[in-house]
């Protein structure tokens, strides 16, 4: 009889701790936290105060390019594409004010390729990711983007924003 209580204990004591693990897999977050930096934040790392790091965004996506303060730095010959989204500029190596835009529309097939490459192959390669502009990780409604994937960038150990 004692045995008979001691075993109906322990099956409710483990069933509660199943259920308290299944609820703690459930609510896990899907993975690391990522910042999201509206244009106004992203225009204070210009390169204009040199305490702060340097950021340019690519299809969306925030790198600190501090270490190439040679050419994104204060007076540096690229200083125009930091503190901002600059997509359009890379696709087509230009440096027209009208082109320091993240839109993309209307660039040629060629232009779009050679985005790409300088995405993955300087960028993405070169220069850790701090963040996301929120034409990534929002709809145009403002609700959560649920197709959103932050990049790959293995190579790169990068500090947890938040
Ligand atoms: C006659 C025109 C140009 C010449 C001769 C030129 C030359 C160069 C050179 C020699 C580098 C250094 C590469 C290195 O040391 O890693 C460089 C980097 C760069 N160029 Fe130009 N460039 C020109 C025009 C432009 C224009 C119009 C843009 C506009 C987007 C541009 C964007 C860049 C960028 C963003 C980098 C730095 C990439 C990084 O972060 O590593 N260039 N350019």
């Amino acid at each position: 009889m004692e045995t008979t209580r001691i075993f109906v204990l322990f099956a409710i004591f483990l069933c509660l701790t199943l259920a308290e693990e299944d609820a703690k897999l459930k609510f896990k977050p899907a993975s690391k936290p990522v910042r999201l930096l509206t244009e106004e934040e992203l225009k204070k790392y210009d390169g204009s105060d040199e305490d702060l790091p340097i950021y340019m965004a690519v299809k969306g996506v925030v790198f600190d390019v501090t270490k190439g303060k040679e050419f994104y730095g204060k007076d540096a010959p690229y200083n125009a594409l930091v503190g901002k989204d600059s997509t359009r500029a890379v696709a087509k190596m230009s440096l027209d004010p009208d082109d320091l835009t993240s839109d993309t529309t209307g660039l040629t097939e060629e232009q779009l390729q050679s985005l790409d490459s300088i995405f993955e192959g300087t960028y993405k390669t070169k220069y850790p990711i701090v963040g996301y502009t929120a034409s990534r990780i929002l709809n145009q409604d403002g609700s959560p983007n649920k197709d959103f994937r932050p990049e790959d960038q293995p190579h790169f150990q990068i500090k947890d924003e938040f």
